[in-house]
């Protein structure tokens, strides 16, 4: 049985025998043996092999290139040279896959530009295999601080007919032929149904939360918006809390011990991981993040974002004005440069947010907020939801949605209506602040972006 390399370098106590394989990174040979390090991706660290010339299936050694991967029974010893407590004093190895000259992982320091063009062989790399067990482990993070509080995990629907933002960013869904499916047209061809890919799984979440009380839901949901920034994916992973009998300020609450929560984790719960971003990417990574979870967050009302905004006596490529939107420049200024920390920003005009959030006793604001973090800006978006059904019947026919439609919707304001709140959180943008990856293309497995859908 093959131990896992991380297991191996862990070890307490040398081994008789050692099974291990990986991938070799490096291997220098002199006349009486070879030195190799593998890494089998269960870690950063590689694991030291001395493979003497004689032993069986060191005639292959030659072949046992960067990229080659191979097996190794051996003997576990402390290790002569620093740097590494463990090495193996192999008694076997064996070839089990060459990797030609033109493996392209031969030399270290290829930009991310190059390694995003071989996305089937970059988490081979160090920083990618640091990073892919990173999204892994954060995964699991999100579950455990929703699965402690007592939330339940919902699967809400990938194909769907409803447009949660109100947007009409939306990838539709056809068959290659439509005539086989029932539709008459293009605009039905989901069997005679206009469909398409989930924006947000929040209006179906609503209907859990508003019968299971605390929900989440944590899949992955489609923008068809042909946004070329670093921060924007065609397919990205939401995260969507929804709780019945809550109102903002517990919306808010709930996603900043979010944020820390899953900042702690990374910090806590990486196994050495992250220290290869603090080296390559972001030298000041482990102090910014331990001042997250550490510092509360600012909260303010657009209204007062807006004005400190304006006199900042900054020239920002976008207006600031009341009534628009903040765009990452005035986001990222406001947490990078005016707060120094992540700022709640909530009470946003009605008119620049969807159909769905609680209009305030102003009659000019609604109940929404967005969580701003240093360097990404917008990490969370979310509302209390409009909970009257009059209220939100006319916002229903403000925005043009049919009761056909969007009936399913209001019916729970019909019946039993509750206060309820929920947010979305973009697990790419959180991986991305844990990380200081500059491109949301370098924190997820394939990137889906304008022009890049390569396999
Ligand atoms: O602000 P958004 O559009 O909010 C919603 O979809 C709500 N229905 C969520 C809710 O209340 N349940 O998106 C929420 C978050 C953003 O704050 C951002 O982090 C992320 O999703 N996001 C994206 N991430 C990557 N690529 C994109 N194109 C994204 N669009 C939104
Ligand atoms: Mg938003």
């Amino acid at each position: 049985m093959r131990t896992p390399i991380r297991e191996i370098l862990k070890s307490t106590a040398p081994y008789d025998e050692i099974h291990a394989a990986g991938w070799v990174r490096t291997r220098r040979d002199s006349k009486a043996f070879s030195f190799l390090e593998l890494n089998d991706g269960s870690c950063l660290g590689n694991l030291q092999v001395i493979a003497d010339a004689g032993i069986p299936g060191s005639e292959d050694l030659l072949k046992m290139s960067t990229g080659a991967s191979v097996q190794v029974v051996g003997k576990l010893v402390a290790s002569q040279g620093g740097g590494q407590a463990w090495e193996v004093q192999a008694t076997s190895i064996r070839l089990l896959g060459s990797a030609p000259d033109d493996f392209p992982l031969q030399k270290k320091g290829h930009t991310t530009e190059f390694l995003r063009s071989i996305a089937h062989l970059r988490p081979r790399t160090n920083l990618y295999g640091a990073m892919f067990r990173l999204r892994s482990r954060m995964s699991y993070a999100v579950h455990t601080f929703f699965q402690e509080r007592g939330f339940h995990y919902i699967h809400t629907p990938i194909i769907t007919a409803s447009d949660c933002e109100g947007a009409g960013e939306m990838f539709r869904v056809t068959t290659l032929d439509p005539t086989q499916a029932g539709a008459k047209s293009f605009a039905d061809d989901f069997f005679g149904k206009a469909a398409h890919l989930t924006v947000s799984g929040q209006l179906e979440g609503e209907t859990f939360a508003c019968a299971l009380g605390n929900i989440y839901t944590f899949g992955p949901t489609f923008r068809a918006e042909n946004s070329n920034t670093s921060r924007h994916a065609a397919e990205f992973w939401m995260i969507e809390p929804e709780m019945a009998f809550c109102d903002l300020q517990g919306d808010m609450d709930l996603a900043e011990a979010m944020v820390k929560y899953l900042v702690k984790e990374a910090l806590e719960k990486q196994d050495g991981d992250l220290s290869i971003f603090g080296k390559f990417v972001d030298k000041g990574l482990r102090e910014r993040l331990e001042f997250v979870a550490e510092n509360a967050f600012e909260r303010l009302p657009y209204t007062e974002a807006v004005e400190i905004l304006k006199k900042s006596g900054k020239t920002f490529d976008y207006p600031v004005e009341y009534g628009l939107n903040l765009q990452s420049e005035h986001e990222r200024w406001l947490t990078e440069e005016h707060f120094k920390k992540p700022v709640t920003v909530f009470n946003y005009p009605k008119e620049i947010k969807p159909f769905y959030m609680r209009l305030n006793d102003d009659d000019k604001t609604v109940t929404a907020m967005d969580l701003l973090v240093p360097g990404i800006g917008e990490i969370v978006g979310g509302s209390q939801r409009e909970e009257r059904l009059d209220v939100l019947l006319g916002n229903m026919a403000h925005h043009g949605l049919s009761m056909e439609d969007y009936g399913w919707y209001a019916d729970l304001r019909k019946y039993g209506t509750v206060p309820h709140a929920g947010f979305g959180m973009g697990f790419e943008r959180l991986l991305m602040f844990v990380t200081g990856m500059g491109n949301i293309r370098d924190v997820i497995p394939f990137a889906r972006t304008p022009g890049h859908c390569e396999f």
